[in-house]
């Protein structure tokens, strides 16, 4: 395998039984590479497998067919036991920040969990100075450090989420529609930020949304999903200047024009 590429999946399939009769296919025959360095960006409607899809390649949940391999090394069929240095590695952020951050824990604690849970430092000293350092990262005073989340706004909590997921120094993260519940003013502010922590710490990045004109800021290259396959896949410059794809093409149509 190319020594670029981070986590190559092949032919990932994921059927969801409904009932007894019915089953959906949330994930068919998806095949992609993520390279290191670059922020892929996966779009397409609600519904159409995103979030199936980043669970498969973080081995949160397990494929019905195909492989995934992170650092050319199959993944697909790790226990869960197996699977827990890979785990430091692959760290999300949630759509909603309110959910996933845990309301009785304070900030100082959320942050340095990911540290106390994989052992970075060996003295208190070292997490705190880490702590410091994540906090200025994310651009939050040191004062939040005592506080808990739900005195924090949506956007500011976001940043808290973000400091825990790069904790640890993970290969690749995983942003699931991180910035969708923010406003569009506080939505810039967090993709400016992640935009400089990607410079900053080359950080790979899989950045889920369904919408295009968020993905046009981030993005190097775009996937774009539809019923759980991949229609259409290249250089973001390639996807907005010319999509070839029938339905990248309606995407970008429904794009207000005040923006493109
Ligand atoms: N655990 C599950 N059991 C049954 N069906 C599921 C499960 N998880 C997802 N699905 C179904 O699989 C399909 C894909 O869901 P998924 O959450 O991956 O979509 P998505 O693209 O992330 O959507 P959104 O943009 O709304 O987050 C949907 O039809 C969903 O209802
Ligand atoms: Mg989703």
């Amino acid at each position: 395998m190319e020594e670029r590429v981070l986590l190559s999946a092949s032919h990932l399939c994921k059927k969801f039984r409904l009932d007894r009769k019915n089953s959906i296919y949330a994930v068919r025959d998806v095949s992609l590479d993520i390279y290191r360095g670059e922020t892929l960006a996966l779009v397409g409607e609600s519904g159409c497998g995103k979030s199936t899809l980043a669970r498969l390649l973080l081995r949160i949940i397990k494929a019905d067919e195909g492989s995934v391999l992170f650092e050319g090394r199959d993944i697909t069929g790790l226990s869960e036991k197996a699977l827990l240095p890979y785990r430091k590695e692959m760290q999300m952020v949630f759509q909603d920040p309110a959910s996933s951050l845990d309301p009785r824990m304070r900030i100082r604690d959320i942050i340095a969990e990911p540290l106390e849970t994989w052992r970075i430092y060996d003295d208190r000293r070292k997490i705190d100075d880490r702590i410091t350092e994540l906090l200025e990262m994310v651009e939050l005073n040191e004062d939040c450090l005592d506080r808990y989340p739900h005195q924090f706004s949506g956007g500011q909590k976001q940043r808290i989420g973000i400091a825990r997921a790069i904790a640890a120094e993970p290969k690749l993260i995983v942003c699931d529609e991180s910035v969708s519940a923010l406003d569009v003013c506080v939505q810039a502010q967090i993709l400016n930020l992640l935009k400089r922590l990607k410079d900053r710490l080359k950080l790979t990045c899989l950045f889920i949304s369904h919408d295009l004109s968020v993905v046009s800021f981030i993005a190097d290259r775009v996937c774009v999903m539809k019923n759980g396959a991949i229609c259409e896949m290249d250089a973001a410059e390639k996807i907005y200047a010319s999509p070839e794809h029938e339905y990248t093409k309606y995407l970008l149509s429904s794009i207000p024009k005040l923006i493109f």
